[in-house]
């Protein structure tokens, strides 16, 4: 089995960032990327998705490409609870609101991430932290004010994100977990579900096609959530790979989800070559390796049942806007995970894209 690209990885930010500066090319008058004639949204048999944030959509090479190929945006971070709960425990929706009438505007579909994932803990939940009474009032209160806010607007929220522990087997450590044990997921599902009746509320996790005992974990919560009457009614693989993955292992999660007949979201794809490029130095073209995965994943997503196809989305439109090229998590700005370059013409994964929707 490959190994899976490694997380939140904390490098010398800054001494990258000097790096990549002294490689800037001189300013020298480039000619645009040509334009793919292909649309993707326009030959795509699913909807297909991107991730923005306020500054992105304001710059319109940007939103003329996420236009010109996505019919669906996910807010990268500005939905996240460090971005809309401040310390006092009031709320700031500048930004989110900002993505959605974006997404309103250019009829694009929404959906939403995240209300509960444990690596957000803002500071106003933790003078509640033992007090299960007035931490669970807090905890509705916050997850009814954001799906609330964005009823009707979004057609799904990952609810919770991220549950089981690192490698599989259990399941991680978080504020409302320590208040209510591992209730506090269907607690969330309960209190999605009461502020939005009709958006899907989504379970999303990583890592499930590289490690078997977190697939068998994801599904086990699962299992027990839906027993418990919990209203999960999608399922989120994040799907972050590398490009050497064995194709038939790219789509194990999805082939093995499949089983539980909901809408599935391949919620936050990219494909990495970083580590690949270490680990197969001389191997086959790397952009080639990252076309060959987009393929499979596709594959895999395309042998669905029609109603079990929620969306694909793809983590970042050009290699220069992927997390994978910011600190903390790749301090030298090498990988090119994503469909576009930097200029933002399309790479040999988007040629496979095309092909694979079409097939
Ligand atoms: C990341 C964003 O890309 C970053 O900009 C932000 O700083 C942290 O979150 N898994 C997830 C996503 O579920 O929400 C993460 O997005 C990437 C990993």
């Amino acid at each position: 089995m490959t190994s899976a690209p490694p997380r939140r990885q904390v490098l010398a930010g800054a001494a990258a960032l000097a790096l990549s500066a002294c490689h800037e090319r001189p300013a020298v008058a480039q000619a645009p990327a040509p334009a793919p004639a292909v649309r993707l949204r326009e030959i795509s048999p699913i909807p297909l998705g991107n991730c923005v944030m306020t500054d992105q959509i304001a710059d319109p090479a940007y939103a003329e490409l996420l236009l010109r190929h996505f019919s669906q945006i996910t807010p990268e971070w500005e939905m996240k609870m460090e971005a809309i709960l401040r310390d006092d425990g009031t709320y700031d929706f500048t930004a989110a609101d900002a993505i959605a009438a974006f997404a309103q505007s250019r009829a694009l579909r929404l959906h939403a991430t995240t209300l509960v994932w444990y690596s957000q803990d803002p500071k106003a939940f933790h003078p509640l932290d033992g007090d299960r009474s007035r931490m669970g009032s807090a905890y509705r209160n916050y997850i009814q004010a954001v799906a609330g806010r964005y009823r009707g607007r979004a057609a799904g929220w990952d609810v919770v994100n991220e549950p089981v522990s690192e490698e599989g087997g259990g399941y991680r450590d978080c504020i409302w977990r320590r208040n209510f044990g591992m209730d506090y997921v269907r607690m969330a599902f309960e209190h999605a579900r009461e502020a939005d009746p009709h958006a899907i509320l989504f379970l999303n996790d990583y890592n499930l096609e590289y490690k078997p005992a977190k697939l068998d974990s994801y599904q086990r919560l699962l299992e027990g959530l839906l027993k418990a009457g919990a209203p999960v009614t999608g399922l989120g693989t994040q799907t972050h790979l590398a490009a050497d993955i064995d194709p038939a292992q790219a789509g194990r999660a999805i082939r093995e989800l499949s089983r539980f007949g909901l809408p599935i979201h391949v919620s936050e794809v990219d494909i990495s070559i970083r580590q690949v490029a270490r680990r197969l130095p001389g191997g086959p073209a790397l952009l080639d390796l990252q076309a060959r995965t987009v393929e499979a994943v596709v594959a895999a997503y395309l042998d669905l049942p029609p109603a079990q196809r929620y969306a694909l989305t793809f983590w970042g439109l050009r290699d220069k806007d992927s997390w994978l090229r910011r600190p903390p998590y790749d301090g030298d700005g090498s990988d090119r995970p994503l469909l576009f370059d930097d200029s933002g013409a399309p790479k040999p994964a988007f040629t496979a894209l095309a092909k694979a929707l079409q097939a």
